[in-house]
C-alpha cells in the first residue's frame, strides 16, 4: 500500500493554510500534463513501460548467475541516473551478508576511493558493470579503463571479457561498439528512456538480483502502480496527488525547496535518488516555449529522526521556502522491544516495553505537528512497508509525479541542458580533442580571477 496525502497542506491541519479550494487550480494544470504524457506514453516517454518489459527479469538473472559463478565482488561503474538507482534498491532491500555477493558502486573519480576499492578486491573473484547510456561520459569512461586494467593485469584479454557487463544505449556509443567487437555481455536502456527514469531498467535490477534481491517482485510493485498513475480516472492517483502537492507548495508557500524525510533508514539512498530525479528533471532556465523562467524546485535529503536533530530546527523556523513531505512506513519488517533496563529510573522507565519503531513513528508524529503548528506545509507519504513490491511501486510514483511536475509548470523535465557547459569545459581541459574552444572559456574565466 502506498498513498499520498496532502491534508497538511491546507487549513484548519496546517495552521494559516490555504484553503482546499486552492488546489482547483494546481489540480487542473496537473490533470491537463496528465492527459499530456499519456498520449506520449510509448512514444518519446519509456518509463512507464518498462515495468511490463516481460524478459527483462529472466535476461538479468541469467546475467547474475553468471557474474556470481566467478566473482563475489561486483563493481558497478556509473554516474547520476546511472549509479542512484542501483544504489536506492540495494540499500534498501539487500541484506549484504555473507551469503550473497557484494556490490560496490563508484560513482566519483576520486581516487583515494578506487584505489581503496580495488585494493579491497581480488580481481580473481570480482566483476564489474559499466553503466553510461551515452556512454561517452568521461568518469565512466575513466573508471572502464582502470578496470579493464585492473583485470588484464592479473586475468589477460579474454577472462577480462568475461569480466564484464556493460548497460548502455541500444545501439551506439563506445560501449555498444566494444560489446559488439569484443563480445561483451550488454544490456539496453531503451532509446525513450533518460538515465534518472532507468532505475527499474538492468541499470537498477543488476545490481539488485546481485544482491539477491527479489526483482521480479520490485516490477510486480511497479507494474500495479503504473496502471493507478496511468488511469484516464484522475482521482485517486498518487502521481498526480504528489505532483499537485509540490506545486501547491511553489505557489501558495513559496515552496522553492522540497524536503524529502524518510522516517526509515531504508530509504536513505532513495531519497538521493529522488534529489537526482526531481533536480535535474525540474531545474530548468527556460521554459518548453524558450521563454527564460529559471523554474524548479529545490530538494532536500533529510531522513527521520535523525534530522530532527541536524536541520529540522531550520525547517521550522528557518526561511519559509520549504514543503516538507514525511515518508512514513506503517510496519517495520524487525519489531525491537525496549527492555527495562534501569527499571528503578524515572528518566528511562517510561520507555520499558516500548517498540523502537513506536519511538519512531511518535517522533514522525511529533514533527509533523510542530511544522505544521508552525505553518509550515507538509505533504504525506505512507507505505505499509518496504518489500521489493512497495519500493518497485514507489520509484515509478515519484516518477510519474515528476514527469507530470515538470510538464505541468511547462519545462522539459526530460532533458539537463545544463550540465553540458561544465563538462565541456572539463573535456577540454583534459585534452579531448574538439573540445579546445571549452577550455579557452576556463583559461579566461580564470585569468580573470587571477588578474591583479
Ligand atoms: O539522468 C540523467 O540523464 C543523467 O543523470 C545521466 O544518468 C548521467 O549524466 C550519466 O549519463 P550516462 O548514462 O550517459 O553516462
Amino acid at each position: 500500500m502506498i498513498e499520498v496525502n496532502l491534508g497538511g497542506l491546507f487549513a484548519p491541519t496546517l495552521s494559516d493554510g490555504i484553503d482546499e479550494s486552492a488546489l482547483q487550480e494546481v489540480q487542473s494544470k496537473v490533470r491537463s500534463a496528465h492527459r499530456e504524457l499519456m498520449a506520449r506514453r510509448g512514444r518519446d516517454i519509456g518509463f512507464y513501460d518498462i515495468p511490463f518489459m516481460e524478459d527483462i527479469v529472466s535476461a538479468v538473472q541469467e546475467e547474475v548467475k553468471r557474474l556470481r559463478s566467478i566473482a563475489d565482488d561486483l563493481l558497478i561503474c556509473g554516474i547520476g541516473g546511472s549509479s542512484l538507482g542501483g544504489q536506492a534498491l540495494t540499500a534498501a532491500l539487500g541484506s549484504q551478508g555473507d551469503a550473497v555477493g557484494r556490490v560496490h558502486f563508484i560513482d566519483n573519480v576520486d581516487p583515494d576511493t578506487m584505489s581503496r576499492t580495488l585494493d579491497r578486491l581480488d580481481p580473481l573473484r570480482s566483476a564489474a558493470v559499466v553503466i553510461t547510456k551515452s556512454g561517452s561520459t568521461v568518469e565512466t569512461l575513466a573508471h572502464l579503463l582502470i578496470v579493464r586494467r585492473w583485470f588484464r593485469a592479473s586475468l589477460g584479454q579474454g577472462e577480462t571479457r568475461k569480466r564484464m557487463t556493460f548497460i548502455t544505449d541500444p545501439e551506439k556509443g563506445l560501449l555498444r561498439g566494444l560489446a559488439e567487437s569484443e563480445g561483451i555481455r550488454s544490456f539496453p536502456i531503451p532509446n525513450n528512456v533518460g538515465g534518472r527514469f532507468s532505475v527499474l531498467t538492468a541499470v537498477g535490477l543488476l545490481p539488485a538480483a546481485f544482491v539477491d534481491i527479489n526483482i521480479d517482485q520490485i516490477l510486480q510493485g511497479a507494474r500495479a502502480m503504473v496502471e493507478r498513475i496511468t488511469a484516464d480516472e484522475v482521482e485517486n492517483n498518487p502521481a498526480i496527488d504528489f505532483a499537485t502537492g509540490a506545486l501547491l507548495g511553489l505557489k501558495h508557500y513559496n515552496g522553492t525547496s522540497m524536503v524529502m524525510m524518510p522516517y526509515t533508514d531504508a530509504l536513505r539512498v532513495t531519497t538521493s535518488w529522488f534529489v537526482q530525479l526531481w533536480a535535474e528533471s525540474l531545474g530548468k532556465r527556460v521554459n518548453r516555449n524558450g521563454e527564460v523562467v529559471h523554474a524548479g524546485q529545490t530538494p532536500i535529503a533529510a531522513i527521520g529522526a535523525t534530522d530532527q536533530h541536524a536541520q529540522m530546527q531550520l525547517f521550522i523556523e528557518g526561511p519559509r521556502d520549504k514543503l516538507v513531505t514525511l515518508v512514513s512506513v506503517e510496519n517495520f519488517a524487525r519489531n525491537l522491544s525496549i527492555p527495562d533496563e534501569l527499571a528503578d529510573r524515572p528518566e528511562v522507565s517510561f520507555l520499558h516495553g516500548r517498540d523502537l519503531g513506536e519511538l519512531l513513528h511518535a517522533e514522525r508524529r511529533g514533527t509533523r505537528a510542530a511544522l505544521l503548528n508552525a505553518g509550515v506545509p507538509v505533504m504525506d507519504v505512507t507505505l505499509s512497508e518496504i518489500t521489493p513490491e512497495t519500493l518497485g511501486g514507489l520509484l515509478v510514483l515519484l516518477e510519474g509525479a515528476c514527469a507530470l511536475a515538470g510538464t505541468a509548470i511547462g519545462i522539459n523535465p526530460f532533458d539537463q541542458p545544463g550540465v553540458e557547459a561544465g563538462k565541456r569545459m572539463a573535456l577540454g581541459l583534459m585534452g579531448c580533442p574538439g573540445y579546445n574552444d571549452d577550455a579557452d572559456q576556463v583559461l579566461a574565466r580564470e585569468s580573470i580571477e587571477s588578474a591583479p
